[in-house]
């Protein structure tokens, strides 16, 4: 949620800020801004809207400087305004800062600047951070700022700027994701690595509490108290090529068509070619695991929704599926004998991450599994899996999807394995479909144009269902927020037995229905479900494999088959044409499907 840049070196410092928040925009584009150190003053531009609106003024009219901050934001205090965005600055504008995160005792810090007689422009929570760095303001500026974050509760990162330091970023980081990057006579900061990967793939991240001087040459870390701090450089493996469009229209429609390779990279790093899964690296005896609680937001929870599925099903080991931000709330029976799977994208979901600690200081065991190396989940799980995605831009997510079941499968055949509750034969017969799902979802794509043709049919439509049985029914969830998201069809999944107990109230001619049947063992009563809502005049898009398809066509108006495969695994491959569905369907209606409204892909806030 908002993603922050800074830039000091030797080149224009305006290009660089641009570019990066052009790579952050997923985390928010309420508005952006920019703050550069020009001769003896901050020079600060900042409008609301789209990246593209601050990009042309300074188009308009250049601002000269090498070092500068930038911000791209996701409003939660304040309505999207040129006011309320980012950079904020004290009354003489000699002190500038850009935050990501919120500030939760902002209203008492404000009273009392307020009763000082400092003024605000904006309804921000960040506002107070440059306007208590002034009124506390002391020979040593870093001190200051020591002093303010102490004052502070609530998350942040930030970048800082001061005119009296002409050469000096300063940052600071607390439950907020930071990096520092470091170039050649140049050095950054950012919320995300692909803002940086242009420059540079060697970072550091920076750990709660941590605060960072970066100038052209140097890049100095120190705890709150002002305590030197040693970390360690990190070399990124993504390339620049991963976090472009690389010749696709959308980061979405891209990222779709990565799924054979994300998955079968998943896969690689933990099957060995003797068919052993490797997760030995797990310090975590098993059968002392009397339950499992998968903990995860957005469509990371519904990947969640099929873990629980394998795990029940292949590993036995009783498994929940909570909201992060529901399960704190709830009570659960967490303790030294639960392991609690979190699972996040990011790394970095605020309610996921609260979980995690919650669920730790209860004595559970934390498995995270996360697709961002160093991020703050995988940092303080007991043990991470990582999903080999490559960076995800798209604010909806479908490569991170794909490749977070298939971990779940993945660990689900290892604890089968390892608490013996699993025949060899059976075992091998789970695993040689899970690897042939990769060449499944390359012949999947190979659909798309049928794919667009169906979505052409729903382009006027306000209302949709997705329905499924067992296993069908989690994807049918996960299918539905894709819809929703990026298309602002208003979609509904039901589980295809519940929906004649109210729902089926609301099927009338010609909505769309699309039916997920890939059970076998639920696939007759899943048939005589979509003849009840084709009874009522529903116009029902089957998905299928190809086995099924005699008799799914018999009740169908259109029918997408996938490739025949094992019913567990099926949740995998037949949720890839529904993703290609809801990105059709919000294309065709001319909307920006990478960057839905209200939307940002990491959620920082709780
Ligand atoms: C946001 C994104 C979703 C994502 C969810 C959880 O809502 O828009 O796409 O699934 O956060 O994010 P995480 O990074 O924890 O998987």
């Amino acid at each position: 949620m908002c993603g922050i840049v800074g830039y000091v070196g030797g080149k224009l410092a305006s290009d660089i800020i641009l570019d990066g928040l052009e790579k952050l925009e997923y985390r928010g584009y309420d508005s952006a801004g920019i703050a550069v150190q020009t001769e003896n003053k901050i020079d600060i531009r900042k409008k609301v809207g789209r990246l593209q609106n601050l990009s042309e003024s300074i188009q308009e009219k250049g601002i000269e400087g090498n070092l500068a901050i930038g911000h791209t934001r996701w409003a939660t205090h304040g309505a999207p305004s040129d006011e309320n965005s980012h950079p904020h600055y004290n009354s003489d504008m000699t002190i500038a800062v850009v935050h990501n995160g919120i500030i939760e005792n902002y209203m008492e810090l404000k009273k009392e600047l307020l009763d000082k007689g400092y003024t605000f422009n904006s309804e921000t929570d960040t506002e107070v951070i440059p306007k208590l760095l002034d009124l506390y303001e002391e020979e040593d500026f870093f001190k200051t700022i020591q002093k303010v974050l102490k004052m502070v509760r609530g998350s942040y990162a930030l970048g800082i700027l001061n005119v009296k330091y002409p050469d000096t970023i300063f940052c600071a980081r607390k439950d907020s994701p930071l990096i520092v990057g470091k170039g050649e006579k140049e050095n950054f900061i950012a919320s995300d690595v692909p803002a940086l990967l242009k420059y540079t793939n060697k970072v550091y991240y920076l750990e709660n509490g941590e605060l960072g001087i970066i100038k052209e040459d140097s890049v100095e870390f120190f705890d709150l108290d002002g305590n030197s701090v040693e970390k360690e450089l990190h070399e990124i493996k993504w390339t620049m090529e991963q976090a472009t469009k690389g010749g696709y229209s959308h980061f979405m429609l891209k990222e779709i068509f990565e799924q054979p390779k994300s998955i079968e990279d998943t896969l690689k790093r933990r099957i060995s070619d003797k068919k052993e899964i490797l997760f030995d690296d797990i310090n975590l005896d098993i059968e002392k695991v009397k339950d499992i609680y998968i903990v995860a937001c957005g469509t990371a929870y519904n990947a969640g929704l099929q873990g629980k599925f394998a795990l029940q099903k292949i590993a036995k080991i009783k498994s929940d599926v909570d909201i992060a931000s529901e399960f704190r709330y709830s009570d659960p029976f967490v303790d030294e004998n639960s392991l609690v799977i979190l699972v996040s994208q990011s790394g970095e979901t605020l309610d996921t991450l609260a979980a995690l600690r919650d669920s730790k200081a209860k004595g559970a065991r934390t498995l995270a599994i996360t697709n961002v190396i160093g991020s703050s989940i995988a940092r303080e799980a007991d043990d991470v899996i990582y999903t080999w995605a490559g960076p995800e831009i798209a604010v909806a997510s479908t490569k991170a999807y794909t490749t977070q079941v298939t971990v779940f499968y993945m660990l689900a055949l290892y604890f089968a394995k390892k608490k013996a509750c699993i025949e060899e034969k059976e075992y091998n017969r789970i695993l040689d479909n899970l690897l042939a799902v990769p060449k499944q979802v390359e012949q999947i794509l190979a659909k798309d144009n049928e794919i667009m043709k169906m979505a052409e049919k729903m382009i006027d439509c306000q209302h949709g269902f997705f329905l499924g049985r067992g296993l069908d029914y989690s994807v049918a969830q996960e299918a539905s927020l894709k819809m929703k998201e990026v298309s602002y069809m208003h979609t509904e999944a039901f589980a295809s037995g519940e929906l004649k107990h109210g729902t089926i109230a609301l099927i009338e001619q010609d909505i769309p229905v699309l039916a997920i049947t890939t059970q076998e063992s639920l696939f007759e009563k899943s048939v005589s479900n979509i003849r009840e809502v084709k009874a009522r005049g529903a116009f029902v898009i089957s998905i299928t494999q190809e086995k099924n398809a005699d008799l799914v066509k018999q009740v169908s108006d259109e029918v997408i088959l996938i490739p025949d495969i094992d019913d567990l695994i099926a949740g995998i491959t037949c949720v890839v044409p529904l993703q290609l569905m809801a990105y059709h369907v919000s294309t065709l209606r001319g909307l920006d499907v990478d960057k839905p409204r209200n939307l940002a892909k990491s959620v920082t806030v709780e």
